[in-house]
């Protein structure tokens, strides 16, 4: 009988002085635990004389009672204590100001290019890749381009080795379609160009976006109808071409295409210099001899090209004077591109 106060007065000491629910827990089971101190004492009922086992069971229940409540008493005084330090531990500042994650952005001449894609294709054009790495003969012999043209030479185009070159222009991607598609064929293809040239509107590597259409009937006119979509919707609802004779190997006629001033809309201005129209591509119909080294009878089909350089549409919308921003990556230029 005296047990049961030595017992209450050790799980009382015991318990006060545990830290955390943890250890509050181990000293929990080790009186009420099945193998406990009070369970042992349920267990000596057996050794207790028959007429005293009422009060002696009575007893140990409430003991059991009384240390149960004073278990959860403290159970919920160091719970509080344990969540408080945690609170404390993990506080934040709210005020604190926030990290920011950089958003990237398309550079502009992917971004030209898509716009580009996205004009055309409305048209009906298809977008197909050529390799940049070309032989001459899809370069140049297949587009007509004689051996002593001065664009074949070292001084214009980089060599690799003998016949293998880097493509000075997307025309090379034309002779590739049409050897392999029969037509109707409405093509775009844009792409990187090399050519050994530099300045402040030249650069030794540039994008072109190449046009060809082979189908039967087809005519300049189709060709200025489909140039002037192109200007509304590159340049301003009321841009116009013009089309000037030119010369290419690959097309005849040929011509050059300008674009009235989108800065001054035709009445002359610093970047038109004064003419009020801008330079902005190459085209012709397709030469014949290009038609048959493909295998295409020029006597029932016709067709037209054309080829810009996009960082010159780029450069002419943005209002770009040096090509080497584009390439310099200057995050200051290229984030007036976001939207
Ligand atoms: N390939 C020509 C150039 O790079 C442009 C062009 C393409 C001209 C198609 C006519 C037809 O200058």
């Amino acid at each position: 009988m005296e047990d049961t106060e030595h017992i209450v007065a050790e799980a009382m000491a015991e318990a006060e002085s545990a830290e955390s629910s943890r250890a509050l827990y181990e000293v929990k089971m080790k009186f009420l635990g099945r193998t406990g101190k009070v369970t042992a004492l349920l267990k000596g009922m057996r050794d207790v004389a028959q007429e005293l086992r009422p009060a002696f069971g009575k007893r140990i229940n409430d003991l059991r009672e009384k240390l149960e409540t004073l278990f959860e008493d403290l159970e919920k005084k160091v719970k509080k204590r344990e969540l408080q330090k945690k609170l404390s531990e993990e506080q934040i500042d709210v005020t604190m100001p926030g990290r920011r994650t950089a958003a990237g952005a398309l550079h502009p001449i992917t971004r030209t290019r898509d716009e580009l894609i996205d004009i055309f294709a409305g048209m009906g054009f298809e977008v197909f890749e050529g390799p940049e790495i070309e032989t001459e003969y899809y370069n140049f012999t297949a587009l007509n381009t004689p051996a002593d043209h001065p664009a074949r030479d070292m001084q214009d185009t980089f060599y690799i080795r003998d016949g293998i070159l880097l493509r000075t222009q997307t025309s090379a991607g034309q002779i590739r379609l049409m050897e392999k598609k029969k037509p109707p064929i409405k093509m775009l293809s844009p792409g990187r160009v090399y050519r050994a040239d530099d300045d402040a509107t030249h650069s030794p590597m540039f994008h072109q976006m190449e046009g060809l259409v082979v189908d039967k009937n087809v005519t300049l006119c189709d060709l200025q109808g489909m140039l002037d979509e192109f200007a509304r919707k590159m340049f301003a609802e009321t841009a116009k071409t013009r089309l000037r004779p030119s010369y290419f190997p690959f097309t005849e006629p040929s011509v050059e295409v300008d674009v009235s001033c989108s800065a001054c809309g035709g009445k002359g201005c610093s970047l038109c210099k004064g003419t009020g129209w801008i330079e902005v591509l190459g085209a012709g119909m397709v030469n014949r001899r290009v038609l048959e080294n493909c295998g295409i009878d020029s006597a029932e089909y016709g067709g037209f090209a054309f080829g810009m350089g996009i960082e010159r549409i780029a450069m002419l919308k943005y209002g770009v004077r040096h090509i080497r921003a584009f390439f310099e990556n200057d995050t200051r230029f290229l984030e007036q591109f976001k939207d």
